[in-house]
């Protein structure tokens, strides 16, 4: 077996989500430590036609991660990427987001800019947290220098479950070939002023419990011939986790009802719960039934053997 290769804090042996990359050279300065990009699923919000229209090396970075292995995916929104085709069920070691920003609104300490970029980070954690794998961690690079340390991401973070790790200096040159981009308006391609910042280092926290969680922030669960649409995930997992035990359970099942409500408010984005609520009260009778059906194979059973 290869070695395991590390780049700073990251290793050859996770499996690695990149959230929001430039021109994907951060992604690829790992790659090149590695050896490999196998382990590497490297996303951005634009389509791939943007993306090498905005950056120069894009094209080049793309080429050579493509070579390396990676999974390269386009048009991936950090606020609802659990719910993305491709990364569905897919679970990671280290979920990165280096410098998250919504874009150029207005001046950075303008309250409704840095409202825009909590937003965007809040959604980031609620998704990253329900893809990691046991042990995972998630990093934020970010500028800790007014008005960026008032985004105050610690407290963003632990509205998702997260907990602080650790948080150290973030330092461009632990990521040779690695550079830093706006990411919007006509200078996208241009690197920011970096200044003081650190990585933030996140981890699932050990009191995330449903039970922990408030009565109005959980989501409830749904109805109608929709019903089989809105759960198909929940339907789907609990065929897949016949038989696991019961932490197992409670982490996929939370999931898939989350999934659920977050089709019910793509739906009905103005008042998501009362449809949600419908179709979990026709998912409970549907599990009541199915209950009722299982029992009565199992007295059959148990009655053909003589028991
Ligand atoms: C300041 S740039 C940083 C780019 C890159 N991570 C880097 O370190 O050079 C912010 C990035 O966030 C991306 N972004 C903004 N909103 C996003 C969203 N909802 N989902 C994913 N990425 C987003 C932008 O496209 C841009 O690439």
């Amino acid at each position: 077996m290869d070695e395991a290769k590390w780049a700073k804090h990251y290793c050859s042996d996770h499996e690695i989500l990149l959230v929001g990359e430039g021109d994907f050279s951060f992604s690829l300065s790992l790659a090149r430590v590695f050896g490999s990009a196998s382990n590497i699923v490297a996303t951005s919000l634009d389509s791939y036609e943007l993306v090498i229209k905005k950056y120069a090396r894009a094209r080049t970075n793309l080429d050579m991660l493509h070579k390396a292995g990676a999974q390269l995916l386009f048009g991936v929104d950090a606020m609802t990427m659990k719910l993305h085709p491709d990364l569905h069920w897919r679970k990671f070691h280290r979920i990165i987001y280096n410098f998250p920003h919504a874009g150029f609104f207005g001046k950075e300490d303008d309250q409704l800019v840095i409202d825009k970029h909590r937003y965007l980070v809040l959604g980031f954690f609620e998704n990253a947290s329900r893809m990691l794998r046991p042990g995972g961690e998630v990093h934020v690079s970010h500028k800790t220098t007014p008005p960026f340390e008032s985004w105050n991401i610690k407290e963003l973070a632990s509205r998702s479950f997260l907990s602080l790790l650790e948080c150290v200096d973030f330092k461009i040159e632990d990521y040779p070939g690695y550079h830093n981009k706006r990411g919007d308006g006509c200078r996208s391609d241009d690197p920011f002023p970096l200044g003081k910042c650190s990585t933030f280092k996140f981890v699932a926290s050990s009191t995330s419990n449903i039970s922990d969680i408030p009565r109005h922030t959980r989501p409830p669960c749904m109805n109608n011939k929709e019903c089989h649409w809105i759960f198909k995930e929940y339907l789907d997992q609990a065929l897949l986790t016949f038989g696991k035990h019961d932490d197992y359970l409670c982490h996929s099942v939370r999931d898939t009802l989350e999934i659920g409500f977050e089709r019910c408010k793509m739906v009905n984005p103005a008042n998501p719960l009362n449809e949600y609520i419908n179709h979990v009260k026709e998912l409970h009778e549907k599990s009541k039934e199915r209950i009722a059906y299982l029992q009565k194979l199992l007295l059959e059973v148990d009655r053909r053997n003589g028991l």
